[in-house]
C-alpha cells in the first residue's frame, strides 16, 4: 500500500539496542558464575572463547556512557542465569546480583530503560546435567529465576522479556550450541522441551504481573515471515507449513495460550507431541503478555518438499532449511546478501510486522536487527561502517511504513549495542555501533571506537526517527 503521509513514531518510541550476557560480559567464571552450556560447548574452530568478549562485565560504565551518548531510551540486555545462581538453583550468588544492580542503576542514571531478557541461550550447566530442559522441574527453576529476578530488581525494571529465540532454541539448536540431538527420538525431545519451556514462560509473565508493579512482560522469538517460492498452490502450503512451525506456534502460545493446529499436526507426524499435564493449559491460558518482542533479520523462501528426500543439509539460515514432507528452503533471488550470506529483507520486515500485528494485536518492540560485517578500524581511530548504516535505515523505514499501516511499534532495538562475540562465527562478525578493539584471539586494547553508525544512530533517535540521512 502507498501512503501519501506518514505518521511518525510515536513520542515514547524507545530507540536502543541489545546485547546478550554470554556474548558481551567476558568474565564468564569470574565472582562466583557458574558455568553456562555456552561455556561448556564445543568452540567452533577459529573462534575464541568466551572469557573476554567485549569486557563489558568491566566495562558496562564506559559502555553505557556511550549509549547515553547516542540517547538510548532503553537498553535490551540479558540476565546471566548462572551468574545470579550458579547451579541454577539454590544460593544466590550476591557478586551476581551487586552486577546486575550496577548495570541498571547505570543505566536508570542517563534515563535509560532497562530491557531485561530472562534467559538468552545460557542455561545454567548444572541444570543441563540435571536433564535440562526436557526435565518437567525445568519449568520450576526457571520460576524459582524468575522469582529471584523480580525480588531484587522489579522495583526498578518495568520491562521484561522470557525467554530469547524460544524457536531457534528449538529449531537450530545444534547452530547456536545448546542442543545436539539427533535420531528419530531428537523431535519427541524437542517439543518436551518446547512445552517445558512455554508452560515456564506462562508462569514467569503470570508472576511479573503478580510482583512488579506496573512490570510489563512479553516473549522475544525470532519472526520471520516465509514466502512461498513460487504460486504453485504447494508452495504456498510450504510456506504456510512454515510460518505455523517456526512463527506462529510460538505466538499462538504466548498470546492465546494455544497450540498452533499446523504445528501440532507436524508434531503428531513425528510422533512429537508433548506429554501435558493436568493444569498445563490452564496455565497457559493464563499467562498473558503485555506486549511482543522479536528478533528480525529476513525472511525465508521455501518450496513443496517431497516426503522422500534425503535430509543432506540441518536447520540454518536461509537456504538450508528443510523438512521432508513439509517444506524445503530456496534461496530468494531478489534479495542481496550480508558478507556472511544471510540475504536481506527490509520490506519483508514490513510485511512480518503486518502480519504479526494482524494475528495478535499486541504492541511490538523489536529486539534484534543488524548485519554482521567485517568491520574494519582504520589507523585515525574511525569505523566507516556505511553498509551498515544502509542496512539500518531501510529497516527503520519500513517501521515507519508499517505503522502507518496501523501496527502499534513501542521501540527498536537493533543488535547490538556494541561489538560481541556472534553465536558461532566469532568476534570477526561484529554488529556493533561501538567498536571493540580486539581481535578473535588478541585481546588487544579493548578500547571502545564510535563507528560512523553510532554517529547516524544518535541523529535518529534524536529526530524520532524522521532523519534518517547520511
Ligand atoms: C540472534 C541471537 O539469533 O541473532 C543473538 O539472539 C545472535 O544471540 C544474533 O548473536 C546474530 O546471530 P549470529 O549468529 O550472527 O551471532
Amino acid at each position: 500500500m502507498l501512503h501519501k503521509n506518514l505518521k511518525p513514531f510515536p513520542k515514547d518510541f524507545l530507540w536502543g539496542a541489545s546485547t546478550s550476557a554470554y556474548q558481551v560480559e567476558g568474565a564468564n567464571l569470574e565472582d562466583g558464575k557458574g558455568p553456562s552450556v555456552q561455556d561448556v560447548k564445543v568452540i567452533p574452530e577459529g573462534t575464541s572463547d568466551l572469557t573476554v568478549c567485549a569486557d563489558h562485565y568491566h566495562r558496562y560504565k564506559e559502555d553505557i556512557a556511550l549509549m547515553a551518548e547516542m540517547g538510548f531510551k532503553t537498553y535490551r540486555f540479558s540476565i546471566s542465569w548462572s551468574r545470579i545462581l550458579p547451579n541454577g538453583t539454590g544460593e544466590v550468588n550476591p557478586k551476581g546480583i551487586e552486577f546486575y544492580n550496577n548495570v541498571i542503576n547505570e543505566c536508570l542514571k542517563y534515563n535509560i530503560e532497562p530491557l531485561v531478557t530472562m534467559f538468552h541461550f545460557d542455561l545454567p550447566q548444572a541444570l543441563e546435567e540435571r536433564g535440562g530442559w526436557e526435565k518437567r522441574e525445568s519449568i520450576d527453576w526457571f520460576v524459582n529465576f524468575a522469582k529471584v529476578m523480580f525480588e531484587n530488581f522489579g522495583d526498578r525494571v518495568k520491562y521484561w522479556l522470557t525467554i530469547n529465540e524460544q524457536n531457534v532454541l528449538i529449531l537450530s539448536g545444534d547452530i547456536i550450541g545448546t542442543t545436539k540431538l539427533t535420531g528419530p527420538d531428537k523431535y519427541k525431545s524437542l517439543y518436551q522441551q518446547n512445552h517445558h519451556m512455554l508452560v515456564a514462560q506462562a508462569k514467569a509473565m503470570a508472576l511479573c504481573h503478580e510482583m512488579v508493579p506496573g512490570g510489563k512482560i512479553g516473549p522475544a522469538p525470532n519472526i520471520s515471515l516465509a514466502y512461498p517460492a513460487s504460486c504453485k498452490p504447494e508452495d504456498q502450503l510450504a510456506a504456510q507449513n512454515l510460518n505455523a512451525i517456526r512463527n506462529w506456534l510460538y505466538l499462538d502460545m504466548a498470546v492465546y495460550g494455544k497450540y498452533n493446529n499446523l504445528a501440532w499436526a507436524f508434531m503428531e507426524e513425528r510422533n512429537a507431541t508433548p506429554v501435558i499435564e493436568e493444569g498445563d493449559m490452564e496455565i497457559l491460558a493464563n499467562g498473558h503478555p503485555d506486549f511482543i518482542g522479536f528478533n528480525y533479520y529476513s525472511t525465508a523462501t521455501v518450496k513443496w518438499c517431497p516426503e522422500n528426500i534425503e535430509e543432506t543439509f540441518g536447520h540454518d539460515q536461509q537456504k538450508t532449511r528443510m523438512e521432508p514432507g513439509v517444506y524445503l528452503g530456496a534461496a530468494n533471488e531478489n534479495l542481496p546478501h550480508t558478507d556472511f550470506g544471510w540475504e536481506i529483507d527490509p520490506m519483508g520486515f514490513r510485511a512480518t510486522m503486518r502480519e504479526m500485528y494482524s494475528r495478535y494485536r499486541l504492541p511490538m518492540i523489536v529486539t534484534e536487527n543488524g548485519l554482521g560485517a567485517y568491520d574494519k578500524l582504520t589507523e585515525d581511530g574511525k569505523v566507516h561502517d556505511q553498509y551498515r548504516i544502509e542496512y539500518l535505515r531501510k529497516h527503520i523505514e519500513q517501521i515507519k511504513l508499517a505503522i502507518t499501516d496501523g501496527v502499534e511499534m513501542m521501540g527498536y532495538c537493533p543488535w547490538s549495542a556494541i561489538d560481541l562475540i556472534s553465536t558461532h562465527e566469532g568476534m570477526v562478525k561484529r554488529y556493533g555501533f561501538i567498536y571493540v578493539d580486539r581481535d578473535e584471539f588478541d585481546l588487544k586494547t579493548l578500547d571502545r571506537y564510535r563507528k560512523d553508525s553510532f554517529y547516524w544512530y544518535k541523529k535518529v533517535i534524536a529526530s524520532n526517527g524522521e532523519d534518517l540521512s547520511d
